[in-house]
């Protein structure tokens, strides 16, 4: 009888799959903590920060305990910050609700904050042996071709569909094993430009392949415009220290220590509202020159703008949300990176 995707697949896998160091394991705290973190980060990024992760936070009781600049730290330069206070979040669930046993299964690992379909499922079936999907976008790159799947494979009635064929192929045997093959062959060998289809273990039950247009598989919608937002940042030195504040405990950068500033409102002027955002933290300021520029693109937006150099007036106390920060207090500090890498060129010094 000829082998089943799922045999196929482990089969290819435990040929071609490559050494990880949260595939050593069984612990689920640590594949929870590698599933989270590779969500949008990509492995060869990703592997030193969960080395650097585990060694820092080896149990998640160690997390849980942690304070939440320490884990943004930890973080810091990864993005998609909500990730580290989800996990954070999950950790202080799994000690306080579960007496610091990770769930067993999907349900409740699903209902733990901030973990999704994706990490239940990969976590369950890896750590649990649970017979549930895990579809990342590397997974459903190769299900669209295997399938031919039409549509926009994110949402709607087409994501529905890939959500049903993926459940059915999950084997009862070794799940996790499998669940983590269809991941590597997407990430190795099923590429979304240059495919090595002659490579994979799948090419003789792809429909794509067969059909000669894997490349046409899956259907990409259309870029989105990203849009520009204006920024304008001030850079206050001051006995060696620079000033810095804390950014708001949610939206972008959330929980990140930054250097003061932000976005401008419609027509607002860079000058007058860097004048308003240092008078909210009781400090009036004399505007110099120019710094630099600001360009930095996240996912969704563009800031484009600059950095000022400004001189405080007097020394009043600042509130909690702001400080003098000195070199020690930035390399202990979880700061906006962008802002480091500046402050970085700025001092000279080393700050990591
Ligand atoms: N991407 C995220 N987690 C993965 C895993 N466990 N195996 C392969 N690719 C992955």
């Amino acid at each position: 009888m000829e082998a089943s995707l799922a045999e196929r697949l482990v089969s290819w896998y435990r040929e071609h799959r490559r050494d990880l160091p949260f595939r050593r394991t069984r612990d689920p705290y640590a594949i929870i903590v590698a599933e989270v973190l590779l969500q949008r980060t990509r492995m060869a990024s990703g592997v030193p920060y969960y080395e650097r992760f585990m060694a820092r936070f080896p149990t998640v009781e160690q997390l849980a305990a942690a304070r939440e600049e320490e884990v943004l730290k930890a973080w810091e330069g990864l993005g998609f910050y909500g990730r580290a206070r989800n996990l954070h979040r999950a950790a202080k669930a799994i000690t306080a609700g579960h007496r610091g046993d990770v769930p067993t299964n999907f349900a409740d690992l699903r209902a733990l904050p901030g973990i999704g379909d994706y990490t239940a499922g990969a976590v369950a079936s890896i750590a649990f042996g649970e017979r549930v999907p895990a579809i990342d976008g590397n997974a459903v790159r190769v299900l669209a071709r295997v399938f031919r799947l039409a549509g926009d494979l994110r949402r709607g009635p087409a994501r529905r569909r890939l959500m049903t064929i993926a459940a059915s192929l999950v084997p009862a045997s070794e799940p996790g094993q499998y669940n983590q093959a269809l991941m590597e062959l997407g990430a190795t060998v099923c590429h979304p430009k240059a495919p090595r289809c002659p490579e994979c273990p799948l090419r003789t039950m792809c429909g794509a392949y067969i059909n000669g247009s894997p490349q046409r598989y899956p259907k990409t919608p259309p870029r989105q415009h990203i849009p520009v937002v204006r920024v304008a940042f001030a850079v206050a030195v001051r006995d060696g220290k620079v000033l810095l504040v804390r950014r708001p405990p949610r939206g972008l950068l959330a929980g990140l220590w930054a250097l003061p500033g932000g976005e401008l409102p419609p027509k607002g002027s860079t000058t007058e509202t860097l004048r308003k955002v240092l008078a909210n933290l009781g400090l009036s300021v004399r505007l110099d020159e120019v710094a630099a520029p600001v360009e930095h693109t996240f996912s969704h937006q563009r800031w484009v703008g600059a950095v000022y150099h400004v001189s405080v007036v007097g020394s009043p106390r600042l509130p909690e949300s702001a400080m003098w920060a000195a070199a020690e207090d930035l390399r202990r500090l979880p700061l906006v990176p962008f802002h480091r890498r500046l402050l970085e060129t700025r001092f000279g010094a080393s700050l990591r």
